[in-house]
């Protein structure tokens, strides 16, 4: 073994901070940024949305409405990836990947400065936070690294994704964990419909509550603060699936007061595809093991440093992710959020005054925010799709046969949305 490996191996065992992080996130990006910053400022609403629309890539004459499946990134932080990874393959050579020059690793690194943006955002500290690739890595996690044992509850959803029931469904078959369903009604129009369902289910032997922040196919955003609150009494563990959250809603992990939380940053943070988030509280995390085990294994300062490392990854993406939260922080939590339920509230409304529409979302507003599902009398969600997308280049997606799922985000406007209800109107 090389003296060089050698070093970086040992480094890496007490926290690598040696490793150049985010060398290639260079001043011109960060200028373009301030750039950009001012440029927007003095606008009125109308023409600030439609400049905010212009740092996007996506084709003028075309509209994308499927945000919940992935976000579009701006392009200031698609051009952060790109000219990292341009970099690190020009220069590469440059570097024997320790000192200053190109950054060719991810997964080995603590990447503080990320996580404590991300903290501020989401309110923790940067040690209960892991950057992970998405939020199905973030279930596996907290599924695999706790120790649950045959005969123990777990309480999920009849509404969840892949990404929040399989792990759980697959311990009861490999462990005997006893996987419990409390049923969601759609649409749900009441907090208390959902926090009695799940409480419905609790019994002595109740181990973990798993469920979603917002719910993926209707967008209901759930009264997760409630139920864990009540968790908490009884001495339960709660996991809360916010793959579709962070960047649609206002996420306070201490204020919701969960156990575990993930989110995928790639949907509504419009984060580089491949960034997600675990968050642990610390006054559980020491008690979950890593599922990818690398040098820091066992570190038990670090514990998200601890659950985050795994092996080689693409580094740009991390650039990505640093240049994502740096857009978000720009435009501010407050307008971005505001401005993603504006929309989805503008769409609502609209839809609720069409005979031929069905609001599958939730009626009650305080359940809902950027994603609207509903169906439309006559045609099917996939011929809905077509004809939005034939007729005025409109991209919501449909899920099963018969629904549309219609995603509205900051790049969206009212007039794609009044388009989208013409569309409707003639059908
Ligand atoms: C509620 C929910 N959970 C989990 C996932 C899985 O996310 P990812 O594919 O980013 O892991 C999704 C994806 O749409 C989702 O909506």
């Amino acid at each position: 073994m090389s003296n060089s490996r050698r070093n970086f191996i040992k480094k890496s065992a007490i926290g690598l901070s040696a490793i150049p992080t985010l060398g290639f996130i260079s001043k011109s990006n960060k200028n373009s940024l301030s750039n950009i910053r001012s440029s927007l400022s003095d606008l009125s609403d109308n023409s600030y949305w439609s400049e905010v629309r212009n740092l996007f890539p996506t084709k003028k004459n075309q509209t994308y409405f499927n945000n919940g499946t992935l976000g579009v990134q701006p392009n200031y932080v698609l051009n952060s990836v790109i000219k990292d990874m341009q970099n690190n393959a020009i220069n590469g050579a440059e570097t024997d990947y320790k000192g200053n020059g190109p950054n060719l690793l991810s997964g080995y690194a603590d990447f503080i400065s990320i996580r404590e943006k991300i903290g501020k955002i989401i309110n923790c500290d940067y040690k209960e936070i892991s950057l992970i690739q998405n939020a199905t890595f973030g279930m596996n996690f907290v599924a695999n690294g706790l120790d649950l044992k045959k005969g123990d509850e777990v309480i999920n959803t009849d509404q969840e994704h892949g990404g929040g029931f399989a792990a759980w469904r697959q311990l009861a078959k490999r462990k005997g964990i006893v996987y419990k369903q409390a049923h969601i009604p759609v649409p749900v129009n009441s907090k208390e419909e959902i926090i009695n369902s799940v409480v419905s289910l609790i019994t002595k032997k109740t181990k973990l509550i798993a469920v979603p922040h917002i719910v993926s196919v209707y967008g209901t955003v759930m009264p997760i603060k409630e139920i864990c609150d009540i968790a908490k009494s009884k001495g339960i563990f709660t996991v809360i699936d916010g793959a579709q959250t962070v960047g649609q809603i206002d996420v306070n992990v201490k204020n919701l007061g969960c156990d575990a939380y993930y989110s995928s940053l790639h949907k509504w943070l419009l984060s580089p595809a491949g960034n997600g988030i675990l968050y642990l509280d610390k006054s559980i995390s020491s008690n979950i093991w890593a599922t990818l085990s690398s040098y820091n294994w066992d570190n038990n300062t670090d514990i998200g440093f601890k659950l985050q490392q795994s092996g080689t990854g693409n580094p740009s993406l991390l650039v990505g992710l640093d240049a994502s939260l740096d857009f978000f922080n720009m435009i501010g939590k407050e307008k971005w959020l505001n401005r993603i339920k504006f929309l989805g509230k503008f769409l609502r409304d609209n839809l609720k005054t069409l005979d031929n529409v069905d609001l599958i979302s939730s009626s009650n507003e305080i359940l809902c925010a950027g994603l609207t599902t509903y169906k439309v009398e006559g045609v099917t969600g996939p011929e809905l799709q077509k004809v939005m997308w034939d007729k005025e280049r409109l991209q919501p997606r449909s899920v099963g046969k018969e629904l549309l799922r219609h995603s509205v985000h900051i790049y969206n406007s009212e007039d794609e949305i009044s388009r989208a209800i013409e569309v409707i109107k003639n059908i």
